[in-house]
């Protein structure tokens, strides 16, 4: 599965494009959470009795390999995923159901995906066999040279705290070994506001004794808390602070929305093609996930949703735009749009005016350092850009003076969805991209829809 170095000329789109629609694929982060709550739903020691464990259906799961990796660490944990091709709508499903669990050392390849290595540390901290003991398992979790990079130790210091026990090298990266312990509950208060932290702790307080509440400094995405409730946690919110009590979760079916982290790249897209009109049908608008739509809108662009209620809720996102101008990026906006700065930059830096983005010191340990990696890439474009501690200042020109250049992703997906983005306005040769397929594997089939027309 590990994807081979391949590069990508993006050609610049021509002529006014008038009407194009995308239908992005289904969230990551809920697609993780859908396969990995329900499996630990219906494992043994999940809470369920063993003739209630029937199973559950999926639709509308991200088929990537960050989704993939999920997908194999719950079938190690004891349940196996079928995909269903064809449901009543012709839709596709997948099918979780219980079967007899690994014992023993489990060795877990979680690739490229933080999602998958920080959920999984939280849940296997403090699991349970069917009689209610540790789980009898020694995890090892590792991955890609870019995951093996990124920090752990913000999980792993409260799951301590909690009575965790995993073996790490002094620099608190993987490889890492998590082995069975009885949890205590504890009050933890978070210096970064990470939905990855936050659910990794309320996943282990599922399983530790007495309350465990957890407070952020600024609201992350809330697919946990989401799921917690539609699934029968004992579980309460108030303001950023979620207390969860011990207890199992029921398994629910889950429709999965589009990936609004996905859309984003063609809301930008349409937003640097002079005439487009874009139509994102049934993307999640969960708001604390639609930051980049707000900041789109504040810097000029026109972006309608028509939104359906749900436990997620999710609408059809229109996008026209005559234009942007430069914006400020700060405080608990970021968040809310982490993972679209990078093309969010690109947008800056074909807008009139400066851009700043500030707060943002988590880019730089994201699957690269995006600070870093934006900046440069900008720089290359022929755009005036500079990188500072927390962010960058991008000075727009209208795309004056912007050029084709050849981009590095670093092995970084959004990175090299970003500037294939830009590519459409300038075109682009972009190094190492099969990385797209952690996220949105049929990327380059949707970006020739900006082309085509
Ligand atoms: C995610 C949380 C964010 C985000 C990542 C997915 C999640 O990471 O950047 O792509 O699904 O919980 P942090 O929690 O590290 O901010």
């Amino acid at each position: 599965m590990t994807p081979k170095p391949v590069d990508f000329t993006v050609a610049a789109a021509t002529s006014a494009r008038g009407a194009v629609t995308v239908q992005v694929p289904g969230d990551k982060s809920i697609s993780h959470r859908a396969l990995l709550f329900n499996a630990l739903a219906l494992r043994e020691g999940g809470g369920l009795p063993r003739t209630e464990r029937a199973g559950v259906r999926v639709t509308g799961l991200l088929e990537s390999e960050d989704v993939g990796r999920t997908r194999a660490a719950c079938e190690q944990l004891g349940v196996r995923i079928v995909r269903e091709a064809g449901g009543a709508g012709g839709e596709v499903g997948w099918w979780i159901a219980p079967v007899e669990p690994l014992r023993g050392a489990l060795s877990i390849d979680c690739g490229n995906s933080g999602t998958t290595a920080r959920l999984l540390v939280g849940a296997l901290a403090g699991l349970r066999d069917g009689a209610g003991h540790p789980m009898p398992i020694a995890a090892t979790l590792h991955g890609d040279a870019s995951l093996s990079r990124r920090p752990m130790r913000r999980v792993l210091d409260p799951l301590r705290q909690m009575g965790a026990r995993v073996e790490v090298g002094d620099a608190g990266t993987l490889p890492l070994t998590v082995l069975p312990a009885v949890l205590t509950g504890m009050d933890h208060t978070s210096k970064i506001a990470s939905a990855q932290v936050k659910s990794a702790i309320l996943l282990a307080g599922l399983s530790a004794q007495g309350p465990t509440r957890y407070t952020e400094p600024t609201a992350s995405r809330d697919h946990t808390e989401r799921f917690f409730a539609a699934m029968g946690a004992d579980f309460v919110i108030e303001g950023l602070r979620s207390t969860v009590r011990p207890g199992a979760l029921r398994p629910v079916d889950v429709e999965v929305p589009g990936d609004v982290s996905s859309a984003a790249f063609w809301m930008v897209a349409a937003c640097l093609l002079e005439g487009a009109q874009l139509t994102l049908p049934a993307v999640g608008v969960n708001p604390t996930r639609t930051g980049a739509i707000d900041v789109l809108r504040s810097m000029g662009a026109e972006v309608t949703v028509e939104e359906r209620g749900g436990v997620e809720p999710l609408g059809d996102v229109r996008v026209r735009c005559a234009g942007l101008r430069g914006t400020t990026l700060s405080g608990a906006l970021i968040p809310r749009l982490i993972d679209e700065i990078p093309v969010l930059a690109v947008a800056a830096a074909f807008a009139h005016g400066e851009t700043v983005i500030r707060d943002a010191e988590e880019l730089r340990v994201k699957e690269s350092d995006r600070i870093a990696t934006v900046v440069n890439g900008l720089r290359a474009m022929g755009a005036e850009a500079e990188a500072t501690p927390d962010g960058m200042r991008i000075f727009g020109r209208g795309g004056a003076g912007m050029r084709a250049a050849r981009i590095e992703s670093h092995g970084d997906h959004r990175i090299a969805m970003a500037f294939a983005v830009a590519g459409l306005r300038t075109g682009m040769q972009l190094a190492d991209v099969a990385c797209v397929a952690t996220s949105y594997p049929a990327f380059f089939d949707d970006l020739r829809r900006f082309q085509a027309q």
